[in-house]
């Protein structure tokens, strides 16, 4: 990927806002019941904790429409993240503000804290600058590795690249463009994809794009049925 990413960025002591996509699956007792989305993001969190970063994650959960919904709060996914990585993760209630900045500020080097929900915030899905601008303001340093979400154009991984001076990706974003860039630039043939997940309609796009590339598209899970009716 020719693109800065954290193996650029000297995270000592510097308060590093990471962009996950911590959007799990909850049973009705609020358990993560797949995890592979937290797993995926630990190779960056760790490698920031270990080289003295402050680590500050900022995911989405859901569609909330902008609109607090105790249903969605992101405190299982901290529950788990704390599992996986041995170590506290605070999970603040909000994802700006002033006692979120309270807590930022106490953090030490190698500490953990996630934030709240960023569509909690009308302006998360409008990539409204003001409110990126005041989530880069607890920053020093922000990380995207929200592979999950990066076909989003919202505050949390769009607008806020213009506030913080020092921008890269993570591994997890380095690791799948550098799939992508394989594939697509130049794959071995018969090239095949297959292709799953539930929703269709975000997809359609990256569906057509690939018919013009691919010798065969397979597509398998929940968007299955829509191609079948
Ligand atoms: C996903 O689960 O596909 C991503 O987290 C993006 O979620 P969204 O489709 O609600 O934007």
């Amino acid at each position: 990927m020719n693109k800065k990413t954290i193996d650029d960025i000297n995270p000592q002591g510097k308060r590093i806002l990471v962009r996950v996509d911590f959007n799990v699956p909850l049973d009705a007792e609020r358990n993560v019941t797949d995890d592979t989305r937290i797993r995926a993001a630990l190779p960056t969190i760790k490698s920031l904790l270990e080289r003295g970063g402050r680590v500050i994650l900022m995911s989405h959960l859901g569609r909330p429409k902008g609109k607090v919904n105790e249903e969605f709060r992101l405190a299982p996914a901290a529950k788990r993240l704390s599992e996986l990585l041995g170590q506290s993760v605070a999970a603040l209630k909000d994802c700006i503000g002033d006692e979120v900045k309270a807590a930022v500020s106490q953090m030490k080097n190698g500490d953990v804290v996630m934030l709240e929900n960023v569509r909690f915030e009308p302006g998360e899905e409008e990539n409204d600058p003001e409110l990126s601008r005041r989530m880069a303001e607890m920053a020093d340093v922000y990380v995207n590795d929200a592979f999950g979400t990066a076909h989003r154009a919202h505050a949390s991984n769009v607008a806020i690249t213009k506030f913080v001076k020092e921008c890269g990706g993570g591994f997890l974003m380095k690791k799948e463009v550098n799939y992508f860039q394989k594939c697509l630039e130049k794959p071995a043939r018969p090239f095949v994809a297959i292709i799953g997940g539930s929703k269709v309609s975000g997809k359609l796009e990256a569906l057509v794009n690939l018919t013009r590339k691919v010798d065969k598209m397979i597509i398998g899970g929940g968007m299955a049925f829509t191609f079948l009716k």
